[in-house]
């Protein structure tokens, strides 16, 4: 699969919706927790493929703003993951010189989690490599909200003039403001819907679906989706003809 890939068209910017622990780990009648623990496989392939292929961005939806709605076990317990494994990882994203940026409301994660977060960050932030930027209590909408209400403070202050907000400006005001949007965006586990994410950063993104659910994604299934992108003719509301070479 990989051999069949066009390296001169590898997206520079993956985004991921890693969807399906919870069903992954029901069907093997277990609790949906031991999903979520299988997980990290699917991440390290991820992460490592992308890198393997020079993507210089992959984004993981690990946690949106309305999963704070799941019964309290299963957020702590998420939470507990989450810092194990960003404090478990700092010593392969040094060697293999990626680094870890994150989007989304990190105040409303637990201390230690922010603490930990900060500090992998910070340890990895003169890597040059791939960067992965963790979505975490990340939603779309919010992200917009938080954009709109720095800009009104702004015009409010007489700072900015209303004149002056065009889309490039508000895409500078969003918690992505360094990062080129994706161009192809997966979604795990056969749910065909956003769910939140990126609402600003996909208008012309590349989307992919696939039945795989993600503690079975592996780097074959990275390479799928990307060769499936290599394949679609994006326009940009231009013509088929007027694209062509
Ligand atoms: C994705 O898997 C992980 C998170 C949303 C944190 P789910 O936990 O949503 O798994 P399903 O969709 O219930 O199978
Ligand atoms: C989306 O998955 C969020 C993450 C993968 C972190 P969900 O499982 O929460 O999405 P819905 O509720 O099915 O739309
Ligand atoms: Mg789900």
């Amino acid at each position: 699969m990989k051999d069949k890939l066009d390296h001169s068209k590898i997206p520079q910017h993956i985004a991921i919706i890693m969807d399906g622990n919870g069903r992954w780990a029901q069907k093997k009648g277990a609790m949906r927790i031991f999903g979520h623990k299988n997980a990290m496989t699917a991440v390290r392939e991820s992460i490592e493929a992308a890198a393997e292929l020079g993507v210089k961005y992959i984004t993981l939806y690990a946690f949106s703003t309305e999963n704070w709605s799941r019964p309290q076990d299963e957020i702590e317990a998420l939470m507990e993951l989450l810092v194990q494994a960003i404090k478990d990882e700092v010593p392969t994203m040094m060697k293999n010189n990626i680094r870890l940026n994150s989007i989304g409301d990190v105040q409303s994660l637990p201390s230690k989690c922010q603490q930990h977060l900060e500090w992998s960050k910070n340890e990895t932030k003169s890597n040059t490599g791939l960067t992965v930027v963790l979505a975490l209590s990340y939603s779309g909408r919010w992200e917009i909200t938080e954009a709109v209400k720095e800009i009104v403070k702004k015009v409010d202050q007489g700072t900015l003039k209303s004149e002056e907000i065009t889309p490039g400006l508000i895409g500078e005001y969003l918690n992505t403001s360094n990062i080129p949007d994706p161009e192809l965006l997966i979604r795990t586990s056969g749910e065909l819907r956003i769910s939140n994410f990126m609402l600003w950063q996909l208008a012309y993104t590349e989307l992919y679906f696939t039945e795989v659910l993600w503690p079975d994604f592996r780097k074959e299934h990275l390479h799928e989706a990307i060769l499936a992108y290599q394949r679609r003719e994006r326009r940009f509301g231009k013509t088929g003809a007027q694209i062509k070479p």
